[in-house]
């Protein structure tokens, strides 16, 4: 391979380095540019041509439906590992030993309590508010109860941070669902897993001892895994982003689940649900939502179907079906929903629109099912995908100041107005 790549303006012929990743994807540094050029820039909406870091954590191959953390593919990880291990994983780099592991959930637990005052800011909350909304404003308050900043250059500093964030984001997760249920805040037990600590924090009735399900705890560790990291995804590269000006790593976290909650991205969840709901409603009649799906004219999309990188199939979506399928199965639940997303995949998957344009169902496609089986409300599936993502945040911001990488400042190309003079009121 040619180790530059050529660009001529004016006749003017320019060389840029060609830069080689572990897996053989070619990137084309043109960090000189700019100087190089006199000012030229790229242009790239939406960033699908644009590299904007070097990163260790996750590769995922969109052709060939590869997804591995550190190395290790996604189907062994949701096979095997825990979600606490996969967490350690993707932050530092390597699965834990045994006593990495224990050690890793004890210091958790131990960092666990979130200041009482944070009641006080739930409360002011309506019930009516979202979730995502009610979560984002909880984590970003973390700040103004944890205000040292992290040293970024002492793993004692950075591990003690990551040790709280993980023991504290599950109760804020769990708060924001009760406080809309008009349930006590509550904190679970340090006896138990991490995942089913969540599900007991969430779910235990003020009257009633909370019996643990397996077939729950295991589908929840799997989802959780599952969407544990996405290398630079909408919600990841704003956390990067926001962490490059040194923002704490609390305030980095809130403006991912901000950027995680629309519609086209982690909010595709609830989306997918609601639209699912709209289809039984409306009679399930499938046809009738892909013909509004294929029709320009109409805004409405097949949530669920569609992915930036994915142009074969998301692996991820392939565990979740197998997934959905059993936890239905063995918690002997019969949801129509189910038989409209399966015949909404099946048409499809054989319908020349989808096909040409390579639409695949993607990992949010049969979560909200497993989500809904479980007890959980649509308005908290995005919450639960946020729980799931918060160690591959964690692990992108880390790596990012590690790397020191600089602020992160696009161009633009200005497109407005040339100068013109000031009128005053009377005369415009
Ligand atoms: N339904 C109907 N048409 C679609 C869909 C869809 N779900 N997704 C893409 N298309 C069409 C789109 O109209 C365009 O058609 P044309 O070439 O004729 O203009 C073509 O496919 C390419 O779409 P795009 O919007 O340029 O692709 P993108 O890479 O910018 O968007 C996406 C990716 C995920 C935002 C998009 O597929 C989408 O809106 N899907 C539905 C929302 C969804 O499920 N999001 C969850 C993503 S997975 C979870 C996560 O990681 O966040």
């Amino acid at each position: 391979m040619a180790n530059t790549a050529t660009i001529e303006i004016d006749g003017q012929k320019h060389e840029f380095p060609l830069i080689e990743g572990t897996e053989n994807e070619v990137g084309i540094d043109i960090k000189s540019l700019r100087a190089a050029t006199g000012g030229c820039i790229t242009l790239d909406p939406g960033y699908k041509n644009t590299g904007s870091c070097e990163s260790g954590i996750t590769f995922l191959d969109g052709e060939k439906g590869i997804l591995r953390y550190r190395g290790y593919s996604i189907e062994e990880l949701a096979d095997k590992a825990d979600f606490l291990e996969v967490a350690f994983l993707l932050i530092f780099g390597e699965l834990p030993t045994k006593e990495q592991h224990d050690k890793f959930h004890a210091d958790i637990k131990s960092k666990s309590i979130v200041d009482d005052d944070v009641r006080k800011i739930i409360d002011a909350f309506p019930k009516s508010a979202h979730p995502m909304g009610v979560l984002s404003s909880l984590t970003s308050a973390l700040t103004a109860f944890n205000p040292s900043s992290v040293n970024v250059d002492s793993e004692e500093d950075m591990y003690n941070s990551v040790v709280k964030i993980l023991g504290k984001f599950p109760v804020l997760v769990a708060w924001t669902m009760r406080k809309k249920q008009g349930l006590p805040l509550d904190y679970g037990s340090n006896s138990l897993g991490y995942v089913e600590n969540v599900l007991k924090m969430m779910f235990k009735q003020p009257n009633e001892e909370y019996v643990q399900n397996k077939i729950i705890v295991d589908a929840l560790d799997k989802l959780l895994i599952l969407h544990a990291d996405h290398e630079q995804n909408c919600s990841t590269s704003t956390v990067r982003i926001v962490g490059s000006s040194h923002a704490g790593l609390f305030a980095s976290l809130s403006a991912g689940i901000s950027a995680l909650w629309g519609p086209l991205h982690g909010g595709a969840n609830q989306a997918v649900l609601e639209m699912l709901e709209a289809i039984k409603e409306d009679g399930g009649d499938t046809k009738k939502y892909m013909a509004k799906a294929k029709d320009k004219n109409d805004p409405f999309r097949l949530m669920g179907f569609g992915h930036r990188v994915y142009k074969n199939f998301d692996p991820r979506a392939k565990i979740i079906k197998k997934a959905a399928d059993e936890v239905l199965a063995d918690l002997g639940v019969e949801d129509p929903i189910l038989e409209i997303a399966k015949g909404l995949e099946q048409e499809a998957l054989n319908d020349p629109y989808f096909v040409k344009r390579k639409l695949y169902p993607n990992v949010d496609f049969y979560s909200g099912i497993i989500y809904r089986a479980m007890g959980i409300p649509t308005d908290m599936f995005t919450v639960m995908f946020a729980l799931g993502r918060l160690p591959g945040w964690i692990g992108q911001w880390r790596e990012m100041r590690l790397r020191k990488e600089p602020i992160g400042r696009p161009r633009q190309l200005y497109i407005g107005e040339k100068h013109r003079m000031f009128k005053s009121v009377e005369n415009r």
